[in-house]
């Protein structure tokens, strides 16, 4: 692509003149956009580049590895993977409440982004995954999450806490336009082409308490549910795809026994911007094969149900 060859060239200059001789700490979400910003900033300034990886024991089954082979060994960029969940899950114990969730969580990233970046010496520069559609609007998606994109992952209000400046590479792209970028930087298509993942991860997935027994079952139902998605080849189709763990457990048979266990709900949708949502339609075969998988190969769910809200009057989490 032309437009984004030229685009990254630039891109890389202006990083280089910004930066000069400084250090710059780059926040990494496993997203496609601070990953980008991360791979560029890289291919500009090297090892002036540190990335910190949050992980908050909230990611999916293998997510934290995934990003640390990648950035670290695939892509040799300096990363600090901080493995941090003990501490979440322990601020979140009994916490229910969503926006106390979201609060919690957003409040704990902070402090332990910035525990790491301190250690990051002559560090000057934050580096952001910020688009176009941020600048010109302060997201705040509607079903009203305080912990947006914003100030979750690009860490709002910590660049001046720290005195940091800001590099935001990005800051002229739309999503499409940064997937481009992402694929002329060399990024694997199915990187690229993943679907979002909110910052508060897996909390707003599992309704009521969150406990390392839901986390652990929600994981595994998740990865057989996108495993399905993909062996239909229907991944690229959908904005995005998940499995909701519920805080009800209900009575099933298996075998000759009967079964008390969790019901999950499995949520797929289309969109365009995350902003309004259809659910996906599935055929029923499709559903009735995933249920069967789900419960045969998932300990601890014996219930599967397929949630066909659209956005609105429904949000694409459940929380
Ligand atoms: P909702 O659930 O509001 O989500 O329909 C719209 C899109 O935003 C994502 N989302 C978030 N992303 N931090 C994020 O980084 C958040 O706090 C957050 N809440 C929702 C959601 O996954 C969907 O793509």
């Amino acid at each position: 692509d032309w437009t984004m060859a030229a685009y990254r060239e630039e891109a890389i200059r202006a990083i280089r003149e910004q930066v000069g001789e400084a250090k710059v700490i780059c926040g990494l979400s496993g997203g496609v956009d601070s990953s980008v910003a991360a791979v560029l900033i890289h291919e500009a300034i090297g090892d002036q580049l540190t990335c910190v990886f949050v992980d908050h024991g909230l990611l999916r089954e293998d997510e934290a590895e995934q990003v640390v082979t990648m950035f670290r060994d695939t892509y040799n960029i300096p990363l600090i993977h901080a493995e941090e969940s003990e501490r979440f899950l322990t601020a979140l114990d009994g916490v229910s409440d969503p926006e106390t969730k979201r609060k919690t969580i957003g409040r704990l990233f902070i402090d332990v982004f910035q525990h790491y970046a301190d250690q990051i010496e002559g560090a000057a520069f934050l580096a952001q995954g910020t688009l176009y559609p941020d600048v010109i609007e302060s997201v705040s998606f509607s079903g009203g999450p305080s912990v947006t994109i914003k100030s979750h992952h690009n860490v709002g209000g910590l660049p001046e806490k720290m005195g940091l400046k800001l590099v935001e590479p990005l800051r002229e792209l739309f999503k499409d336009e940064v997937r481009a970028l992402g694929r002329e930087l060399g990024l694997p298509d199915s990187f690229i082409g993943r679907h979002p993942f909110p910052g508060p991860g897996l909390a707003i997935r599992c309704p009521g308490e969150i406990t390392r027994e839901k986390l652990d079952i929600l994981r595994k139902a998740d990865a057989v549910f996108i495993d399905q998605i993909r062996r239909h080849g229907l991944y690229d189709e959908i904005w995005q795809a998940f499995v909701a763990i519920l805080p009800v457990r209900t009575v099933g048979v298996m075998g000759d026994g009967r079964t008390y266990d969790f019901a999950c709900a499995l949520r797929a949708v289309t969109s365009v911007d995350g902003m309004t949502a259809d659910y996906y339609p599935f055929t029923h075969e499709f559903l009735g094969e995933t249920a069967t998988r789900i419960i045969n190969e998932v300990t601890g769910i014996n219930r599967v149900t397929y949630d066909i809200t659209s956005k609105p009057p429904g949000t694409i989490e459940w929380e």
